[in-house]
């Protein structure tokens, strides 16, 4: 089909389902032209090498479920990392999910906060009620956890009287979500060297994916623009005021090191 006609069908398209025209809003190289023309003083993302978090240490990723919707054992060791590197001791996060990430960190911070929508919240969305019956499976028991309930733009975190060392968002992805929480979360640092981690700032561990990213630049103000960073090897991106190793971010980078990854399987009957 030539160009004209492609034009002509995909018009007639959109009118018969106006809803069509999200696809177009929402697609990546949209929101790519978009964050290019919002952020020019970005030239490229600046992105720190995930053996800067590393270093000499071995890690252990548990629980990790390997299955849908996992974040990657990069992630989870990052957030693993990053609260005994800076001893972290108030810990919140948006989207709890399974519960991975917040069993992750709880053994390496003294006070774990986790939000996500109810489970009736997540029903009158239709979602599956399998889906809904995992949140929560992992850190439920966990004794320096509390699960927190609702929307993460109307929960009252004042309510919580305190401060957080580390704030990971992880919750709903799209732009203006993403802009909202940050934006609101902002204020909730306990300090100016507390961290912020954003999940699925990339696609995959090279691609930048714009659809966050746009929401993350959006709402942190311009002058503190360079403390955002990429993380190699990871979905995440970080805001970090300690000034640490970086390099431009690329694709199709040739591997200088790799990893060593034992998956040994634990029973969850003990
Ligand atoms: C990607 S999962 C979180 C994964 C989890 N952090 C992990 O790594 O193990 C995102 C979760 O956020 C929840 N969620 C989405 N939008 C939300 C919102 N606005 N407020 C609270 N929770 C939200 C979803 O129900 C889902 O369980």
């Amino acid at each position: 089909m030539n160009k004209a006609k492609k034009a002509i069908k995909a018009i007639f398209e959109i009118m018969k389902h106006p809803y069509l025209l999200n696809t177009i809003i929402e697609d990546e190289s949209f929101k790519k032209r978009q964050f290019e023309k919002e952020f020019p003083h970005i030239s490229h993302f600046k992105e720190i090498p995930f053996e800067y978090f590393l270093q000499e240490e071995e890690i252990t990723i548990q629980p990790f479920a390997f299955l849908g919707g996992s974040s990657l054992a990069t992630d989870l060791g990052l957030l693993q990392l990053l609260c005994k590197q800076n001893s972290v001791e108030n810990y919140l996060e948006i989207g709890t999910w399974r519960g991975e990430s917040i069993a992750n960190v709880a053994p390496f911070i003294s006070k774990g906060y986790t939000l996500n929508l109810s489970d009736e919240e997540l029903s009158k969305l239709g979602l599956e009620s399998d889906y809904i019956k995992m949140h929560r499976f992992f850190s439920k028991p966990i004794k320096n956890v509390t699960h927190l309930y609702g929307h993460s733009q109307k929960f009252d975190f004042e309510s919580l009287h305190t401060k957080f060392d580390l704030i990971f968002i992880d919750g709903d992805h799209h732009t203006e979500a993403v802009y909202k929480d940050t934006i609101r979360l902002f204020d909730f640092r306990q300090n100016n060297k507390s961290i912020i981690v954003w999940h699925d700032a990339k696609s995959d561990p090279e691609t930048p994916r714009y659809e966050v990213l746009l929401g993350i630049y959006r709402a942190i103000p311009k002058h503190l623009h360079e403390h955002i960073y990429l993380v190699g090897n990871s979905l995440c991106a970080v805001y970090l005021t300690n000034k640490p190793n970086w390099v431009k971010a690329k694709i199709n980078k040739t591997p200088k090191k790799y990893f060593e990854v034992c998956i040994k399987q634990k029973s969850l009957e003990n």
